[in-house]
């Protein structure tokens, strides 16, 4: 009888020793698997990253992608008169009359088609100065839509004009107040 029980517990404790190993092998697989997926994560992870430092990096021409798409249907979008209305936000700083005087920004009258940052007795930036663009529809649009990023460091102090149909007005508006005024592509 005791023998009996003696070989039931030889048994149990193999049993028991099966199970603990296939727990074993069990947290080693778990573990192991989700130090693999580790690895593969953090290259991924590296990846996203660089992905979002090139994104930043490339955002000005991210920029140019979307204004470059269409100039005339993005026109087509806005009307003077809004375009006045617009004008508005850029009143503290721009005069956009004729023989108007430069405010905290330069004279604004004649801008399309103008070499950028020419009007002689205003004292742009270096990023201005240096740009050496002419103001076409197309470099207005980008320009007015994120000024920061589409010429870096100049120091017009305005976050832009978000929505696309007050920027394709203004940039209307701009273009009636010249001596000039281009025509529409
Ligand atoms: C807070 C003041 C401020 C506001 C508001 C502002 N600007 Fe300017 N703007 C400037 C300054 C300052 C410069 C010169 C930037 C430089 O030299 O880097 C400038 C430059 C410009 C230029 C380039 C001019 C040139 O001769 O090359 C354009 C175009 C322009 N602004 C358009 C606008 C329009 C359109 C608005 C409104 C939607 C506007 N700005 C709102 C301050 C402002």
């Amino acid at each position: 009888m005791l023998y009996d029980q003696l070989i039931i517990n030889k048994m149990n404790s193999f049993e028991i020793n099966k199970i603990i190993a296939a727990i074993l092998v069990t947290i080693f697989l778990v573990f192991g698997i989700s130090k693999i997926s580790d690895i593969i994560f953090k290259v991924n992870e590296t990846g996203v990253v660089s992905y979002k430092v090139e994104a930043l990096a490339g955002s000005s021409s991210d920029v140019k992608a979307e204004t470059s798409a269409d100039i005339s249907t993005f026109l087509a979008l806005g009307n003077i008169d809004t375009g006045k209305k617009v004008f508005n936000k850029c009143k503290s700083c721009h005069s956009v009359a004729k023989e108007g005087s430069n405010k905290i920004g330069p004279a604004l009258y004649s801008i399309v088609g103008r070499v950028a940052g020419s009007v002689s007795d205003y004292k742009y930036s270096q990023a201005l100065t240096s740009y050496g663009k002419e103001w076409t529809f197309e470099e207005l649009n980008g320009f007015l839509t994120k000024p920061a990023k589409w010429i870096p460091k100049n120091k017009m102090g305005f976050g832009g004009v978000k929505d696309k149909t007050d920027r394709a007005s203004v940039i209307l508006y701009l273009n009636q107040n010249s001596d000039n005024p281009q025509p529409l592509p």
